[in-house]
This record gives C-alpha cells, sequence and structure tokens, in this order.
C-alpha cells in the first residue's frame, strides 16, 4: 500500500497545563515549574536529534505543536526547539507550523519570537466567550483574556488563526452558544474548530455525572447547537470541510488533513503518536520512561503500541478518517493506495441502509450534513 502524499507531517507533543479543565483527557498535567518544562523542551530537542538521522531525508511540509498547553513554553525554551527542528529535519520554506496557546499564557514576547522562528499559525482554545460557561469548564481564563489574547495576536502579525470553541455544555444554552459563535465570527479568525463536548472516564466531569452532580448533555440540543453554528459560519464564508472544522477559502489546517487523508505524521514528545512505512506507534505515555529512554539515546517508543495492521483494517481506517472530511473518501485515490477497488472490500449495501445521510457521487463517497449527526455509526460500518 502507498500513502497519499509524500511529504511529512511532524507532531511536537507538549504536556503541560496552568491547570487541568474538568472536561479534558488529553496526555497532559499540571505543571507551573519552568524548569521541569525546560526540562522536557531539552529532552524533545534530544529526540529529534535522534530521530533526524531516519527521517531527514524527507520533506516536511506541516508541523503541529500541540498539547497540553504549548503556549506554557517560554520563548527561550520555544525558540531553541525551532533551531533544532530545523537543523534536524528538511522543513519546506512554506511549511504550515502550528502552536496551540491557552489565552492565559500568551505574551508579546512569545507572540514575536513565535514569529521570528517561523511559527505561521496560531490555535487559540477559547471554549467559550461566556463567563459563565467558562467557570464550569474549569478553565484558566475569561472571555477578555481570549478577546484581548487574540487582538495582539493579530496586531503582533497572525493572519493564520484557529479558534477552539465548545458546545453541548451542561448548564449553556442555546443563546450563550449563539453569543459565542457571533463573537467568534465578529473576530474573523481563518479557521474554526467546533468540539461538541465528550464525557471522557478519568475527567471530573465524569464524575460530577456519576455522581449526580451535573446533567450529561443533552444529545437533541447539541445537535441543534451544531447546525445553529455551521449555518451562521457558512452565511458569513467559512467552508465547512471536515466534521468540526470550518475554514475561510484557502485556510484548512494542512496538518489536520493529513489525519484525515491517510497522509504520513512522525509524532514526538510524550506519548506522540506516528503513522509511518505503513507502521502505527507510540511514544511512551510515562514522562520517568520517556526521559529515561532519552538520557540512554534511545527512541522512546513503547514497543506495546507498535501495530501492524493488515491491508484490511488500514482499508478501515481510511474509510473512517476519510470520511470525516466533507468532501469524503476519493475512491481513484482508494484503489490507488491499496490496488483495490472500494466495493469489492466493503458492501454497497451500506448506500441503502444509510440513504440520505451516505452519498456516493461522481467517485466520491461522503456523508450528508444529516450524516454528520449519526457519523459514529456509519463510521463503525467500515472497521
Ligand atoms: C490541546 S487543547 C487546545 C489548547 C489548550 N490546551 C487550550 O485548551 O486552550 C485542544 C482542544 O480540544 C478540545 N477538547 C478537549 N477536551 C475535549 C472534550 N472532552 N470534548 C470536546 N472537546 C475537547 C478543546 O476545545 C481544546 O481547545
Ligand atoms: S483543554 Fe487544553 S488547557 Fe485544558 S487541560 Fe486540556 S490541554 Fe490543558
Amino acid at each position: 500500500m502507498t500513502t497519499t502524499n509524500n511529504s511529512l507531517g511532524l507532531y511536537l507533543h507538549i504536556p503541560f497545563c496552568v491547570k487541568k479543565c474538568k472536561y479534558c483527557d488529553f496526555l497532559s498535567f499540571r505543571c507551573n515549574e519552568s524548569a521541569m518544562i525546560s526540562e522536557y523542551a531539552q529532552a524533545l530537542i534530544e529526540e529529534m536529534n535522534l530521530k533526524s538521522a531516519d527521517w531527514h531525508y524527507r520533506e516536511v511540509d506541516s508541523v503541529y505543536i500541540g498539547g497540553g498547553t504549548p503556549s506554557l513554553l517560554s520563548a527561550w525554551d520555544i525558540g531553541r526547539i525551532m533551531d533544532s527542528l530545523r537543523e534536524n529535519f528538511n522543513v519546506a520554506d512554506d511549511a504550515e507550523i502550528t502552536i496551540e496557546a491557552n489565552p492565559a499564557t500568551l505574551s508579546d514576547e512569545k507572540l514575536e519570537r513565535y514569529l521570528r522562528k517561523g511559527i505561521n499559525r496560531l490555535s487559540i482554545g477559547v471554549q467559550s466567550f461566556e463567563n459563565h460557561v467558562l467557570q464550569i469548564l474549569g478553565r484558566v481564563h475569561s472571555k477578555n483574556d481570549a478577546f484581548y489574547n487574540f487582538q495582539r495576536a493579530r496586531r503582533a502579525g497572525f493572519d493564520n488563526i484557529n479558534v477552539d470553541i465548545m458546545f453541548g455544555i451542561p448548564g449553556q444554552n442555546l443563546k450563550m452558544w449563539k453569543d459565542t459563535i457571533r463573537e467568534t465570527i465578529f473576530l474573523r479568525p481563518s479557521h474554526i474548530s467546533l468540539y461538541s463536548l465528550q464525557i471522557e472516564e478519568g475527567t471530573e466531569f465524569y464524575d460530577m455525572i456519576k455522581n449526580g452532580e451535573m446533567e450529561a448533555p443533552d444529545e437533541e440540543t447539541d445537535r441543534e447547537m451544531y447546525h445553529m453554528a455551521l449555518k451562521m459560519m457558512q452565511a458569513v464564508g467559512y467552508e465547512h470541510y471536515e466534521i468540526s472544522n470550518c475554514a475561510l477559502p484557502g485556510y484548512r489546517s494542512r496538518h489536520n488533513l493529513k489525519y484525515w487523508s491517510y497522509a504520513e505524521y512522525l509524532g514526538m514528545g510524550l506519548g506522540a503518536s506516528s503513522f509511518i512505512n505503513g507502521s502505527r506507534f507510540s511514544n511512551y505515555d510515562s514522562m520517568y520512561r520517556y526521559i529515561k529512554a532519552i538520557k540512554e539515546a534511545k527512541a522512546p517508543v513503547d514497543e506495546k503500541s507498535i501495530k501492524n495492521y493488515s491491508q484490511r483494517e488500514e482499508m478501515g481506517i481510511y474509510a473512517f478518517t476519510g470520511l470525516r472530511k466533507m468532501a469524503g473518501i476519493d475512491l481513484v485515490d482508494f484503489r490507488e493506495t491499496f490496488e483495490m477497488d472500494f466495493f469489492d472490500v466493503f458492501d454497497k449495501r451500506i448506500l441503502e441502509k444509510f440513504k440520505g445521510r451516505l452519498v456516493l457521487k461522481e467517485d466520491k463517497l461522503h456523508l450528508t450534513e444529516k450524516g454528520m449527526d449519526i457519523s459514529n455509526r456509519i463510521m463503525a460500518e467500515f472497521i
């Protein structure tokens, strides 16, 4: 099998946050000790040195510094991470380079350093423009912090900014959500990620719902909020290109599109996962084991995570990730990738089963907006 895009995406994980939000199960820890964050930055640099021998011949056209909260890194640490990135990898001149930021952790100094070091896309976790909702979520910033830092990033020179917002939150009504969308589109970010709140085991929200301290999100309201947001965004020029993502023309996320287009990526940092040369694997998610491996100059890959799926399983992954895109799956590309016809592998009767929700048109198989509401059910059919 061959993957579709020959350029590589790099993901760098920064697993620290000012405070853990009540809904979040991402691999991140509360940490405000700059010495510890700096020590981790050093380990990440050493991992880049280790990996470059194997991968420096590949062109890198996207880099995503995600977390956690990468904007917790000092200007100095982000500077040396970026220098090491360019020394060790063949980063294209026009590569898309994103950093995730929490509004509580930005400063003029950091924003200037990002731009100077070639970071050209900022992704800000706003979540809501309603202080009451921010409080429910356990966020460390206010509505004003989000507004102010967005404008500050613009003033510093960022033209490509994504804003993350969330809906389906207990205590958030339709009006509050509508206000958040209005404020978001007023700022006119180039990209908007809109996430339906997921209740994940191990989070404070999960326990609160289990103990009857909070009501579970209401499915019907969640769907109403989703379609309302899409309508409002599309009316002012945003293109809905993936289940949870809208962008102004020309601003789709190159890096995230790799995850949905069966393209290769290399992850570095704690717990970071990779898909490369037909193999899927992740780094240790224990800080102790990760740092120990790096100190011994060994790749910090968790042997237990290495997965070499069968061709049939990979076809399933291709299908369910590809269906996240509004453009859907290109059946010609599928044939070129796996040397088999899509409907020789998957039962064509699925089109009847999900009539009006899953559509085949000119070699493209895609979900309709109605199909997006039951996307998990449809995608599960391909696994
Ligand atoms: C790594 S965070 C972004 C940057 C930064 N950590 C922040 O929160 O400001 C990625 C995004 O995932 C979304 N997210 C996290 N947990 C979620 C959950 N349980 N349900 C839905 N969206 C979630 C949030 O919108 C968050 O901004
Ligand atoms: S949502 Fe962002 S800031 Fe909050 S805990 Fe998760 S990664 Fe950290």
